[in-house]
């Protein structure tokens, strides 16, 4: 971008592929789109509903700067209930949105110069946040054989006396991989070995097939040096709410919130009151759309594995999210991505766009109705590539 008052710093961010495929697909009436992480079901209406009764009974103001204590309650209430883990409230802030969370948590905590460990591929807004708070992305790879999961062993060599942290991502966007126990386990050690601090993105929770979802704070001494993200967005449907929680070490929450009270103030109230009634009493609404995401990408996956020169993992580990080898069709990711948008009019995101690891690999998301996700798979056939 080139403006006299754009400041350095704006300008050193350019748009990611997926922004320029937006642009691309303006005027093709007939698209599939499976780029989009966002969830297409309408978050159910009682929660709606139970956010709508408290604005009505007062809830639009701002809340207190952790967030209304009855939903910091209901956070440690579902956590209790879900994974058995118990949290003080000292431990826990309501934000708006996780990417939000995510920002505040790496301001609150990386010093100019830090480094910072990242899995290759995963969700890019991590690297652009902790450049934004200073700090120096480094990238260690994961890889197919070993369904994306990530190793301990692969960061160790990437770890300097200037690494302060791990971001995990678990289940990972854009692979799906999910996090055994022996891996959290294995990070946790490697963690203690360094003096790490560790980030641990679980706004995936309900979208684990491969293993029951398994939260890095279950690991024993963890939740001293562990930053939690969660949010409504994916295991609710709610990405519009714009609604998130953290769970870490007290001193860490308040600096997130003094940090926070000066940026958005507080999270939005009526988000906040859908929070409490999704937490306490939203999972029953949620299971049907779970198992509809499951039926999607199981039966997506499958469809895939028959297209000649593409592969995916089958069953699929987790997310909604496939991510599919291409390399066999002798095109790369990017070249792939933009055929099948310009000759299928489907819309799929290269895997480079998540890391160099992602070479290869495009990310097709399983947030359209099943007979689209086939029909995507049909017209990608017929290509013949
Ligand atoms: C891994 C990951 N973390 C965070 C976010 C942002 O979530 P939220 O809507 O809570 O800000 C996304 C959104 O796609 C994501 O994929």
């Amino acid at each position: 971008m080139d403006h006299k008052f754009i400041a350095d710093r704006a300008a050193k961010f350019t748009p990611s592929v997926l922004m320029q495929l937006q642009s691309m697909m303006s005027g093709m009436d007939d698209i599939i789109d499976l780029s989009i992480g966002d969830p297409d079901f309408t978050t159910p209406e009682p929660i709606l509903t139970a956010g709508y009764q408290d604005a009505l009974k007062g809830y639009t103001h701002y809340s207190p700067a952790k967030g209304y204590p009855d939903v910091i309650q209901a956070v440690i209430d579902s956590y209790k209930k879900k994974m058995n883990i118990d949290l003080d409230a000292d431990r826990v802030i309501i934000e708006a949105s996780s990417a939000y969370s995510c920002f505040l948590a790496c301001f609150a905590t990386i010093n100019p110069g830090d480094e910072i460990l990242l899995a290759d591929p995963t969700f890019l807004a991590y690297k652009s946040q902790i450049a934004y708070a200073g700090g120096v992305p480094v990238f260690f790879p994961t890889y197919e054989e070993d369904h994306w999961r990530i190793k301990a062993k692969n960061a160790e060599p990437f770890i300097t006396e200037k690494t302060k942290g791990i971001f995990l991502c678990n289940p990972n966007n854009p692979t799906g991989a999910c996090l055994h126990k022996e891996d959290l386990q294995a990070i946790y050690d490697l963690a203690e070995k360094y003096d790490l601090l560790i980030y641990a993105d679980e706004i995936y929770t309900s979208y684990s097939y491969e293993v029951p979802f398994t939260s890095m704070l279950t690991i024993p001494g963890a939740a001293e040096r562990t930053i939690v993200l969660n949010s409504l967005s994916k295991n609710f449907v709610a990405t519009g709410a714009r609604l998130g929680w953290v769970i870490a070490p007290p001193e860490i929450i308040t600096s997130m919130m003094r940090l926070g009270v000066n940026v958005v103030y507080t999270a939005p109230s009526i988000s906040q009151r859908m929070a409490k009634f999704a937490l306490e009493q939203g999972e029953a609404y949620l299971e049907p759309i779970m198992a509809e995401f499951k039926e999607r990408m199981f039966k997506t996956a499958e469809r895939i594995n028959r297209i000649p020169h593409l592969s995916v993992q089958s069953p699929p580990p987790g997310s909604f999210y496939l991510f599919v080898n291409v390399k066999e069709t002798g095109l790369d990711d990017v070249e792939f991505t933009m055929k099948v948008l310009k000759d299928a009019h489907v819309t799929v995101v290269p895997g480079s766009d998540f890391g160099d690891q992602g070479k290869g690999y495009v990310r097709i998301c399983a947030t359209q109705a099943l007979p689209k996700l086939l029909e995507a798979c049909d017209r990608i056939e017929k290509l013949g590539l």
